[in-house]
């Protein structure tokens, strides 16, 4: 039996949104992704090889996953495995400290905390810029969690290249999050089937990558300029042209719910009374918050009209991957 080891990933909410993918099997996405690492939401992920194991065990918050469902950690650890010359099966135990499959992010500090605890437990010694790849090879957003910060995913060409970088680990300006907790449960449409179906069928998404593309480049000039408000700006109009594609699907979906629309509506409402508040989604209806420490305050007391209190989660930056 191999010596345990744990890591711990946060989750991160990006500002520009990774959608859509080139290779699906290596996981090389159209469009480069920009995010913010956050800092209440991780997982913890302990990882053992064992001579004893006849099968991958995986556990995520103490349920034991059935074979079909560890389809996706048992690749990665294959992966691993040929890397490390590593025969023996693992034991994972995983605790997420973020509500799994809901939009918030469950995947990226998922895979990210199994990469790094399952590379070191092989024997591997990977740096940063290995144990991002690694981890895109189990979700895309994985590779930008291995950062703090503001952290960009290059997609590059291909394997060897598509990796993230940070930008600005340490942030100097007030930046941070109120996520809006609206149904914790597991969405219906996975990111990666949602995305998949989008590639395929939506009519629009050719204009996708292109306008991505276009965002990321001002999105790093507001970064540099810390323009809360352009930050917010783009952060926001980006998120709606991703969830056009999913509109304009074949079957059209939505991960927005009735929720979402109130929560989207309230947020423009603050701004008009000079709040600087924007709100960005994922592939689930919960809705995120992006504005400053300072006024998070009054921002705040104004969603408490509307929102349980224990729903509302003020997120500062967080950082990137660490050995616990
Ligand atoms: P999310 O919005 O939470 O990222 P996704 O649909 O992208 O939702 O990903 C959910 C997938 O990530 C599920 O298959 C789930 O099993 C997997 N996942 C979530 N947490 C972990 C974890 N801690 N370890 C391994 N896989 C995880
Ligand atoms: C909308 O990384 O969860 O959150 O690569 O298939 O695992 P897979 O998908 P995932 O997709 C995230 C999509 C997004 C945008 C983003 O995080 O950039
Ligand atoms: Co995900």
């Amino acid at each position: 039996m191999n010596q345990p080891v744990t890591a711990r990933a946060h989750t991160n909410i990006a500002l520009i949104k990774y959608w859509g993918k080139s290779d699906p099997e290596l996981i090389i996405p159209q469009n480069s992704s920009l995010s913010l690492t956050l800092e209440p939401f991780y997982t913890d992920t302990t990882v053992t090889f064992s001579n004893q194991l006849t099968r991958d065990q995986v556990s995520i918050d103490g349920q034991q996953l059935t074979v079909a469902a560890s389809q996706r950690v048992s690749q990665l650890l294959n992966l691993i495995r040929q890397q490390a010359n590593q025969q023996n099966f693992a034991q994972v135990i995983s605790i997420n400290h973020v509500p799994t499959a809901a939009g918030l992010a469950s995947s990226a500090s998922g895979f990210a905390a199994l990469a790094a605890a399952a590379s070191k437990a092989a024997g591997l010694d990977l740096d940063r810029q290995a144990l991002s790849r690694l981890a895109r090879r189990g979700s895309g957003s994985a590779t930008r969690s291995v950062y703090g910060g503001f952290v960009e995913w290059q997609k590059g060409h291909g394997d060897a290249d598509s990796q993230a970088i940070p930008l600005q680990e340490k942030i100097d300006f007030d930046i941070q999050m109120i996520v809006i907790v609206l149904d914790p449960r597991p969405k219906k449409i996975a990111s990666r089937a949602g995305m998949a179906r989008v590639v395929a069928t939506s009519p629009y998404y050719p204009a996708w990558p292109v306008a991505a593309t276009k965002d990321l480049a001002a999105m790093k000039t507001a970064i540099l300029k810390k323009d809360l408000n352009l930050i917010g700006q783009l952060a926001e109009a980006n998120a709606m042209k991703m969830h056009a594609t999913t509109l304009s699907a074949t079957p059209p979906f939505t991960y927005f719910e009735p929720e979402t629309l109130q929560a989207i509506d309230l947020i423009q409402g603050l701004r008009a009374t000079g709040l600087s508040c924007y709100y960005t989604m994922d592939a689930g209806p919960n809705v995120k918050v992006i504005c400053s420490a300072k006024e998070t305050p009054a921002i705040l007391a104004r969603l408490r009209q509307h929102f349980p209190a224990d729903h509302l989660l003020v997120a500062k930056p967080g950082p990137g991957i660490a050995y616990l």
